[in-house]
């Protein structure tokens, strides 16, 4: 459910009508809903409610900072993937205890940014990175608390670039050889082993997927306690995934899932820990951009929009659906229409033949689900400003992003001496 509906035949953000904030700011732009936000947010610790829990909102869906800022006001923590990232948590009124640094190889500098502002846990990926991370926190005379992020070798059934619980991935320790590097990591100085994190995948639109990691985990964890190991957090990762094709998508409901993880894992004692992003966000924001021009190929008519692949990558990437809608339902018959930006690839296409009311020169449209991986993984190719965020909070809206100028992305270029 989100709060991006018909009134009056045109679509609001809450209390806010879409045709208001593209008159004051312009297209393209991304724009959020507070209420949405909360309602995701709220759902997952409903389920929880009485358990050692803590949300580690993953940051990477959507890093504003007035995004990660409404869910910290909830009690949210952070799950981070850089030093950038860490920042904007921790400039954001995350508490560093409330932070787990995840991802693949974090640089020596990294790390010693995070042990200075003492976070919750490091989410370990290989031997190497185990022993860096001694180093450095034996060398500034800390200890850092650990966990080993696992790889259970399942197959999360979702697009090949976005799972990454398989073997052949480059993710995580194998579950098989997990204890040995547990015993490792008991002997070295400067690491304290707190916990077991894993991550399969994303977008995931089937429990079967998780349950089976998650039931390898719970054995797992089961020998590293016979082992001797203090495992008292358990990090079970984000990739709950959400309907963007109302019609033909049916994940899982958070409290499905919630309830599934509670009887999988529930007995082991330990706090839980989930770093969902993209179920926070993704319904949370829009994409609202406005018709250039209708271009007549041969073939097939074309939509052409001001969003373009730089703005919201997903279709081109990941094959990704995105709802299309008119933001004023004009009720005329449906026509197919080929969705494409300016951008000067193929690839700059959001839809292929999808059905939308007649529309002209100057007409918004609202691409769905865009919260989540959109604005992070934008970019000013063909040198188009990166777009504008807006934040809506029942009656009021702010710009939580501005546009920038073309003098701010063009000045970012050094002419070196001998061509000034
Ligand atoms: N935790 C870790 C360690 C992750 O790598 C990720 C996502 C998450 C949590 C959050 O997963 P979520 O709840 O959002 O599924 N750009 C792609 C998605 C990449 C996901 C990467 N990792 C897309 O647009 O679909």
């Amino acid at each position: 459910m989100d709060h991006f509906d018909y009134q009056q035949g045109e679509i609001y953000v809450e209390g806010v009508p879409v045709t208001a904030i593209a008159e004051q700011v312009g297209t393209p732009f991304y724009c959020y809903s507070t209420e949405t936000l909360v309602r995701h947010y709220n759902v997952f610790s409903d389920v929880f409610r009485g358990h050692d829990f803590l949300l580690c909102y993953a940051l990477k869906a959507n890093s504003n900072q007035a995004i990660i800022k409404s869910l910290a006001n909830l009690g949210s923590g952070a799950d981070v993937v850089s030093e950038g990232e860490l920042r904007r948590a921790l400039k954001a009124g995350i508490a560093a205890e409330k932070i787990v640094y995840s991802g693949v190889a974090k640089t020596q500098e990294e790390m010693a940014f995070a042990l200075e502002k003492g976070i919750l846990q490091f989410n370990i990926e290989s031997e190497p990175e185990l022993h860096q991370l001694s180093r450095v926190a034996d060398g500034m005379g800390k200890v850092a608390a650990i966990a080993f992020r696992i790889n259970p070798d399942v197959d999360a059934r979702t697009h090949a670039k976005i799972s990454t619980g398989k073997s052949e991935n480059k993710f995580g320790i194998p579950w098989t050889s997990a204890r040995a590097i547990y015993a490792k990591a008991a002997a070295l100085p400067g690491i304290r082993v707190q916990g077991v994190d894993l991550h399969i995948g994303s977008q995931l639109t089937d429990l079967a997927p998780f349950e089976e990691a998650f039931g390898r985990i719970v054995t797992l964890i089961e020998e590293l306690r016979a082992d001797g190991h203090e495992i008292s957090v358990l990090d079970l990762g984000g990739g709950l995934g959400i309907p963007y094709d109302q019609a033909a998508e049916k994940p899982p409901l958070p409290l499905e899932y919630g309830e599934m993880v509670k009887r999988i894992v529930g007995h082991l004692g330990c706090k839980i820990i989930i770093e969902p992003g993209r179920l926070l966000v993704g319904n949370a924001g829009i994409l609202v951009s406005k018709v250039i021009f209708l271009k007549y190929g041969e073939k097939r008519k074309f939509l052409i929009i001001d969003a373009a692949m730089n703005d919201l990558i997903r279709p081109s990437m990941y094959e990704a659906y995105h709802e299309i809608v008119a933001v004023k339902d004009t009720g005329g018959p449906l026509s197919a229409y080929d969705v494409v930006g300016p951008v000067c690839e193929t690839g700059d296409t959001f839809a292929v033949r999808r059905d939308l009311p007649g529309l002209e020169t100057g007409d918004l449209v609202a691409i769905r689900s865009a919260g989540a991986y959109g604005a992070v993984m934008s970019s000013t190719y063909n040198t188009r400003r990166l777009i504008p965020e807006i934040l809506v909070k029942g009656t009021e809206y702010a710009i939580v992003r501005p546009r920038p100028s073309y003098d701010d992305i063009i000045g970012l270029d050094k002419m070196p001496k001998w061509l000034d």
